[in-house]
């Protein structure tokens, strides 16, 4: 169980991120002394064990005790947190490069990229640039989720009425996996995201992308049951009549590597089971499923969305 983090997209020991570097000494040093303490302690026992019982003075014994039981620990505590302090310092800078405000909501993410040119919404992936520091600015809906980028850095809450922060500067390209570290309810275990690194100029090309409105063809079937079904109610496709915002963006949602929260790859055959059998793809999501879509209607409408780019 403790070695399956320790590889693939969510491993914590390939410091993808200057952040993680940061932290990896601080948890060496834990492990290490844990063990050193453990051998001591276990030691002790078996001493103690075998060892003919002599009386102890008890001078001696309470000595003992106050450097063994109460010194010794204050210390090395003491110590570990005053150098946690100055590791939290530096991850929770108040600037980056880029800022980047992340709404933890039940159970996807809510993306905000702030740009000189205005707010970019966008939802269930991060991309960044590689090198530059990435400030993140976050916050909850309704209950306590917690943003966590294994591979990359700490993690920190998200907490309803309340902003936290954390920077990000990651050293390796690459698509990285981000998760929920708090139980937030029902699809906890599903309230995924890709992290997803580039090169600077793929990434302002693809900022750029994804600040424009939504591509669509009039007449085009797909917007039609789009539309009909009042997809518009909840989510929004920049510059259409479509301006929900209760749930995810889906201007440029085909350009997403995954689907429903970072945990479904994004292909048509996914799209199709995730309008039609929603409740077997993410049990308890607020989203319904519409059963009743076949044929040309549901073929129609997941070409639609497999074509927003
Ligand atoms: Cu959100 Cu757990």
């Amino acid at each position: 169980m403790l070695l399956s983090g320790c590889s693939g997209r969510h491993n914590w020991l390939s410091s993808a991120g200057e952040e993680a570097q940061t932290i990896e000494p601080l948890f060496w040093t834990v492990v290490a002394g844990a063990a050193l303490i453990w051998t001591l302690v276990v030691g002790a026992a078996v001493f103690a064990h075998r060892a003919e019982a002599k009386p102890h003075r008890e001078q001696q014994a309470r000595r003992f005790i106050i450097w063994g039981g109460a010194v010794l620990p204050t210390v090395v505590v003491g110590a570990l947190l005053i150098w946690g302090l100055f590791i939290l310092r530096d991850l929770v800078a108040d600037e980056g490069d880029l800022t980047v405000r992340v709404d933890g909501e039940r159970w996807w993410w809510r993306v905000i990229y702030e740009t000189p040119e205005g707010e970019v919404f966008t939802a269930n992936e991060i991309r960044m640039p590689l090198g530059k520091t990435t400030l993140f600015r976050l916050t909850a809906d309704d209950v306590i989720h917690s943003f966590w980028v294994p591979a990359m850095g700490g993690k920190m809450d998200m907490i309803p009425g309340r902003e936290t922060k954390l920077t990000l500067t990651p050293t390796k390209l690459g698509s990285w996996g981000g998760l929920c570290a708090e139980y937030c309810g029902g699809a906890h275990a599903l309230m995924r995201f890709d992290a997803v690194v580039m090169e600077p100029e793929a990434f302002d090309a693809w900022l750029q992308n994804e600040s424009s409105p939504a591509r669509i063809t009039e007449g085009d079937p797909g917007w039609e049951v789009f539309l009909d079904e009042g997809c518009g109610a909840c989510h929004t496709l920049r510059g259409t009549e479509a301006v929900g915002q209760v749930g995810p963006d889906l201007t440029h949602l085909a350009s997403r590597e995954r689907l429903g929260a970072g945990i479904y790859d994004m292909t048509p055959e996914n799209m199709a089971r995730w309008i039609t059998d929603l409740d077997a793809m993410k049990p308890d999501i607020d989203m319904p499923a519409y059963p009743y879509l076949s044929g040309d209607r549901l073929d129609a409408l997941v070409s639609f969305l497999m074509s927003l780019k």
